[in-house]
């Protein structure tokens, strides 16, 4: 029988393998998982050289950070990770929401009553009271006439920007916008003229070249690269001016910003004015799943268009019920924001002390650059020896020579986590 200490449990009612689940382990001998030679050397050969020679190298370097297996996180803001405890900075879980026992239990009782999932499109079946309630409750908070649910933020801005960014839009979106608002694009075959990162001014140079086409601009809130925020105001005066829609992305901002942390557009007095806000269910409101707010007409015309409600699987009912949870909790979670926005601040006046680059961040999304993919990924897997969990952010997220650690600093960290974990960073980048 092989070492039950190195060998890996099968659970014994896996019967369908029972070459795997003999004795209950598997004893790492060739299953028929394991690719021949030839499959092997075609997978080996449609990598190209100059990505072989990277994953080579950073195998060597031991400092392969990506992909952690998260053991045990029953603690918001940490994680076990290869049997050490971590501090978990790598997490969007901003209000410490995902942990919550009313989340938790709203989960459970919606998997009692609708089940694991519903197997079925929201078109033809996927669709329950529980995904209604949580888009009336987004509309309200948001100030908006309809929401439509999504399974992913990803999805909900690739669904989007493919219904309305069609080959007769110019969609002007500035330059660090996430990759999911980018593929929406591309998918619905607009042209994509990036402005300068947060710039009114080349904005409006843009748009004004633009006079005959129809007109979309997309921001976001707070910047998932740098952790900054988008002008908001003067973006929507600029959109409006030259005809556009304004569309901005609350992935970061929703819980994180503005009163009752109704999110950056609030925040910017401008609900009535934005025409379009997405959004993710997978931060704050810590569950799965994204969102648009926007008008009925609006709406209408998403839910016929967009094709990941139609050829994608809905949200379960369970990821809607706790994020309506997690949503009430965060309208009343002034005392969460707090500690959320103490401890950032925490961090920021370490790093700043420290010398440490944090680019222009001015929320918990705290970037700290390090210069190069492979010192990033270096840094990143000796802080998760010592205990620290940090997100290496290295191409394709940004260019190589702004390869960062990325913090997402949560109301669910002690000032003790933050003092601990930063004096590590501290240490492993000085
Ligand atoms: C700005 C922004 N939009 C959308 C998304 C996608 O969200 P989700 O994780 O729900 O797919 C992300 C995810 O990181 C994001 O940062």
């Amino acid at each position: 029988m092989p070492n039950p200490e190195t060998a890996t449990k099968i659970a014994p009612e896996i019967s369908g393998f029972p070459e795997l689940a003999k004795d209950g382990y598997w004893d790492g001998r060739p299953s028929r998982g394991t690719p021949s030679e030839a499959k092997a050397a075609r997978a080996s050969a449609y990598v190209d050289d100059e990505l072989q020679r990277e994953l080579v190298a950073v195998r060597r370097a031991n400092a392969y950070a990506l992909f952690p297996e998260v053991e045990v996180d029953a603690v918001g803001g940490h994680a076990t990770v290869e049997g050490v405890r971590q501090i978990n900075f790598a997490q969007n879980d901003y209000l410490g929401l995902s942990t919550h026992r009313h989340v938790v239990g709203a989960m459970k009782a919606a998997i009692d009553r609708y089940g694991s999932s519903r197997c079925s499109s929201p078109l033809a079946g996927g669709y329950t009271p529980l995904h209604r309630e949580l888009e009336l409750l987004l509309a309200r908070t948001l100030e908006q006439e309809a929401v439509v649910l999504f399974a992913s933020g990803y999805q909900a801005n690739v669904g989007l920007l493919s219904a309305l960014a069609d080959p007769d839009t110019t969609v002007v979106s500035d330059l660090f916008n996430h990759a999911s608002i980018i593929d929406g694009i591309r998918l619905g075959g607009a042209e994509l003229r990036p402005f300068k990162h947060n710039s009114v001014d080349h904005l409006a140079q843009i748009l004004k070249s633009r006079p005959s086409r129809r007109l979309l601009v997309v921001v976001e809130g707070v910047y998932s690269a740098d952790g900054d925020r988008a002008p908001i105001q003067e973006i929507v005066a600029t959109s409006h001016k030259y005809g556009a829609l304004c569309i901005v992305d609350e992935a970061h901002s929703l819980g994180v910003l503005g009163p009752h942390g109704r999110g950056a557009v609030a925040d910017a007095d401008a609900l009535a004015d934005v025409d379009i806000l997405t959004g993710t269910l997978s931060k704050s409101l810590a569950s799965v799943g994204g969102f648009i707010a926007t008008t009925s007409a609006m709406a209408d015309l998403i839910r016929h268009r967009a094709r990941p409600l139609i050829f994608s699987a809905s949200l379960p009912a369970a990821q809607a019920a706790a994020a309506s949870e997690a949503l009430k909790i965060s309208l009343e979670g002034l005392h969460l924001r707090t500690r959320l926005w103490s401890n950032k601040g925490l961090v920021a006046q370490r790093f700043r002390a420290a010398g440490l680059d944090t680019l222009t961040s001015t929320t918990p999304i705290i970037p700290v650059l390090v210069g190069d993919k492979f010192r990033t990924f270096q840094a990143a897997s000796e802080l998760r020896r010592r205990g620290v969990l940090v997100c290496p952010a290295v191409p394709p997220m940004v260019q190589n020579h702004l390869s960062r650690l990325r913090l997402h600093v949560t109301a669910a960290h002690s000032s003790d986590d933050v003092l601990a974990a930063t004096a590590e960073i501290i240490d492993v980048l000085g």
